[in-house]
């Protein structure tokens, strides 16, 4: 049978027509490029480049191929070659893996994850479907998107409504795919709620992780085995040069189509066609709506009342920021100075540096961290993980990175989110 499947995709391959040829394996690199904060970076981020959300003092960073430094001078950015990645060798993995690229945990490793910790720990933990991915919604392969609920289970825990007893404490990875630090993050927060010293803060507070929010895209970066593609976008779209898909951390209704986002569909920033076009983005929120009580007036100034409860983190690499709303612009929110003082106490924690986007790295609108404060009051930050250089930094730092550096420090983070979950304002 198999050989027979195996026959017929050789059969539809030598039918189908010569594939164009195939550009052989570039070289990547990454840029230093001038751009201080304010007008030059944000429009840095307008031509949509690729700038990493990392930044060294009047220098933002950007990833490109060899024509990149040119394109960059033209358009009166003086770039110089940071870091050059060799062309890594093709070395897809195999079809029923549930690691690639050293121990990371593919997608379907992942979910398997999740049913696995809710059947071994029935009273703790519980899986909850909260939507399908693109793909899925188009019959088209994609995934169903999972969150485990985590609480010393007790009437009420878990149900989805505002009004469930405890405080919630709600925290996701790979939003952008090739931040594959943080699914691991997730996987090992999972693994201590359920087996550590944490569980026994279980008895009153209810952690939610969605360890893989674009699991369309983590597909295609684990398509690469052991040299990840570096795709950040979903999948939805077209693109003939660039990056398909639409920047799921641009396209959410808050302050949607403005400062740091781009309209070209190939873009790394690429908004969508309108504020929350892709249901992954409408899933987080439809499901946010579904934990958290609306505890703030409308408007870019209105304080979340003081009895809020919850937190949201969202997990991003790299940069070692801890940063927190407003991120589509530097004005202040009505919450500032307990938004600021939470940030600091996780930022003390890690050695990371705390502060609003445009004040550290660069203002962006359509962030679902942005919407989640603007229209629930909830406290919510973005946690940059890692450095941009050394052993363990970038997107892709070899596994052994995960227990050695990443963890020590986003584990003390992560309880500290929980504590300040409680009573947050
Ligand atoms: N590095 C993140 C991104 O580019 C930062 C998002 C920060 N939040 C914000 N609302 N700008 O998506
Ligand atoms: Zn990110």
């Amino acid at each position: 049978m198999r050989t027979a499947v195996a026959l017929l995709a050789c059969l539809a391959l030598l039918l189908s027509p010569a594939p164009a040829p195939a550009e052989g394996p570039q070289a990547t690199y990454v840029l230093r490029v001038p751009a201080p904060k304010g007008e030059s970076a944000q429009r840095l981020l307008g031509l949509g480049y690729d700038v990493l959300e990392q930044r060294d003092g009047d220098d933002l960073f950007v990833v490109g191929d060899p024509k990149t430094a040119g394109k960059l001078r033209t358009d009166g950015y003086p770039a110089t070659v940071e870091k050059t990645m060799p062309p890594a060798p093709w070395a897809p993995r195999s079809i029923g893996d549930a690691t690639y690229y050293g121990g990371y945990r593919t997608i379907t490793a992942h979910l398997a994850h999740l049913d696995e910790v809710a059947k071994a720990h029935p009273g703790l933990a519980t899986v909850v479907d909260y939507g399908d991915s693109w793909r899925k919604t188009q019959g088209n392969g994609g995934y169903d998107l999972k969150a485990l609920c985590v609480t010393r289970k007790g009437p009420g825990d878990c149900a989805l409504t505002p009004t469930a007893p405890k405080p919630r404490l709600f925290v996701m990875g790979q939003l952008h795919a090739r931040e594959i630090t943080t699914g691991d993050m997730a996987w090992r927060f999972i693994d201590d709620l359920v087996g550590s010293d944490l569980t026994a803060m279980l008895a009153d507070v209810e952690v939610w992780v969605v360890p893989i929010a674009n699991p369309d895209g983590v597909e295609i970066v684990e398509s690469g085995g052991d040299s990840p593609v570096l795709q950040r976008k979903n999948a939805n779209g077209t693109c003939t040069s660039g990056s398909r898909g639409v920047d799921l951390n641009r396209n959410a209704g808050s302050h949607w189509g403005e400062v740091g986002s781009s309209t070209s569909k190939c873009s790394e920033t690429y908004r969508g066609p309108r504020a929350d076009s892709e249901v992954e983005v409408q899933a987080l929120e439809s499901l946010w709506r579904k934990l958290y009580r609306d505890t703030r007036a409308p408007g870019d100034t209105a304080a979340a009342s003081a009895d809020t409860t919850g937190a949201v983190v969202s997990m991003h690499s790299y940069g070692d920021y801890v940063l927190f709303p407003w991120g589509w612009s530097t004005q202040k929110t009505g919450n500032d100075a307990a938004l600021r003082k939470m940030a600091n106490d996780m930022a003390a924690l890690s050695g990371y540096t705390a502060g609003q986007p445009g004040e550290v790295l660069y203002n962006a609108s359509g962030a679902t961290d942005d919407w989640v404060y603007d229209d629930l009051g909830v406290p919510s930050f973005v946690w940059e993980i890692g450095t941009d250089s050394g052993r363990c930094g970038g997107f892709l730092p070899p596994f052994s990175c995960q227990e050695d550096a990443h963890w020590p420090k986003v584990r003390p983070m992560l309880v500290s989110a929980m504590k300040a979950a409680k009573r947050p304002y």
